[in-house]
């Protein structure tokens, strides 16, 4: 049999935690399988993507062509044409399993209260459609680029109601809510979030997967945190769906 090729589309080169953790797994299932970064520059995209989509069983899209990509394929799904966002394909087919990834780690916590969503980039986009999709009807939301927070509150007009604040009065906002989520990538590098965090608040959620300052603030006030693991794990999960490979226990012991 053939081996069965994977990758990841992506510009600049980097090594994603998909290329090491499905890598791994492969082994784990024991299939002929390999799962590669593909590195493309923008200038080459539409004459190389076609190659690409003929020559690869599974594929997943990262930045900067998530919304790129949609022209060649065959149909997607509707929370994908919905978030003008693909990260993952299977025979022509395009998929948004980000915001699945995020419902998934966050469907079992008490999500009663006031959420405060920061951030108005893709993250946060497929993270409002997860809130929308457990049924939250209303969430106060901050970016620094007040103008993109105006454009996620006409997006999701009728889903969710998006309460926007001003950048300056996020400290303020703080003191109002129970749940806060950072949808941005700040703290990957250890940058310190320009928020104060207080007991009160019962939840913080983190997209980023290290551990960054902010987790390691919330974790001091004894707030519960979920970190950007989870909702990596979980998108992983529903890809490994899509590809017909997901056995949960063998995946559950790859380390990530
Ligand atoms: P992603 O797809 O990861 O969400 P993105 O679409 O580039 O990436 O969005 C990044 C988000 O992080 C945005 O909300 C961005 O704020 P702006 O819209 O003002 O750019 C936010 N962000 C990035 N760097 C930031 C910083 N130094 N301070 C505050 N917000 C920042």
């Amino acid at each position: 049999m053939n081996i069965l090729r994977f990758g990841i589309v992506q510009y600049p080169k980097k090594l994603s935690m998909s290329e090491k953790v499905f890598n791994k797994y492969f082994q784990e299932i024991n299939i002929d399988a390999v799962y590669e970064g593909i590195n493309i520059n923008p200038s080459d995209f539409d004459f190389k993507i076609k190659d690409v989509l003929n020559n690869y069983y599974g594929l997943n899209i990262t930045v900067p062509y998530k919304e790129r990509i949609f022209k060649y394929l065959n149909a997607a799904t509707d929370s994908a044409i919905f978030l003008s966002a693909i990260n993952t394909i299977h025979k022509g087919i395009g998929y948004n399993t980000d915001w699945i990834g995020f419902y998934n780690s966050i469907i079992n916590e008490d999500l009663n209260g006031d959420i405060l969503v920061l951030g108005a980039g893709g993250a946060a986009k497929a993270i409002l459609y997860g809130l929308y999709k457990i049924g939250i009807d209303r969430v106060k939301l901050i970016n620094r680029t007040y103008e993109r927070a105006i454009e996620l509150k006409k997006l999701f007009n009728k889903k969710i109601k998006i309460e926007i604040e001003k950048y300056e009065k996020i400290n303020t906002i703080i003191n109002d809510v129970d749940i806060f989520i950072n949808t941005t990538s700040l703290g990957m590098f250890n940058e310190r979030l320009p928020v104060k965090l207080n007991e009160k608040l019962s939840l913080v959620y983190d997209v980023v997967y290290f551990h960054t300052p902010l987790q390691k603030k919330a974790e001091s006030l004894g707030i519960k945190t979920i970190n950007g693991k989870m909702m990596w794990y979980y998108q992983a999960v529903e890809n490994l769906k899509i590809w017909n490979l997901f056995n949960e226990e063998k995946f559950l012991k790859i380390k990530l």
